[in-house]
């Protein structure tokens, strides 16, 4: 859906009454809603759970899960972390970039798939790290890149 103020304001308005604890869930509530947090969702949610702007901005800007601007219907998310790094995530986000065209932080000209840096995925095992989210992508799908391929797989 695409944001306006008065959706994202019905939004707030359901859950603020849950007080500060609400912020996490308003911001995923508002991210799976429009894709993003509009810079212009912050205000209005410091006013309504007593917050200063700083206060939400830090939590948007913080966790990777919020995006500032409306992403692709797909993102590659590439772990970028030290185990990651150690096993090879810059050979990854080569292959990626020789592959899609796209290198960390940029998207496709058709709009369709977005790759983006991202900091420990929880799959430091299987290192290095990659994770596929859009729709028809039940879940996300985990990548565990192998070098010398790399090779995707579920
Ligand atoms: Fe990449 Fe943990 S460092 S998954």
């Amino acid at each position: 859906d695409s944001w306006t103020p008065e959706k994202g304001a019905l939004i707030i308005g359901d859950m603020a009454a849950e007080g500060r604890t609400a912020l996490l869930p308003i911001l995923h509530e508002i991210q799976a809603s429009f894709g993003h947090v509009p810079a212009e969702a912050v205000p209005m949610i410091a006013e309504a759970l007593n917050l200063t702007r700083a206060d939400v901005h830090g939590v948007v800007s913080f966790y990777h899960d919020f995006q500032e601007t409306p992403v692709a219907p797909r993102v590659l998310k590439l772990c970028r972390a030290e185990a990651c790094q150690a096993a090879g995530a810059d050979q990854v986000a080569r292959r990626v970039a020789e592959r899609t065209g796209l290198a960390c932080g940029e998207t496709s000209a058709d709009g369709a798939l977005a790759v983006a840096a991202v900091y420990c995925l929880g799959l430091c095992a299987t290192a290095p790290s990659a994770m596929l989210e859009g729709p028809g992508v039940e879940g996300g799908r985990r990548l565990g890149a192998r070098l010398g391929g790399p090779r995707l797989e579920r």
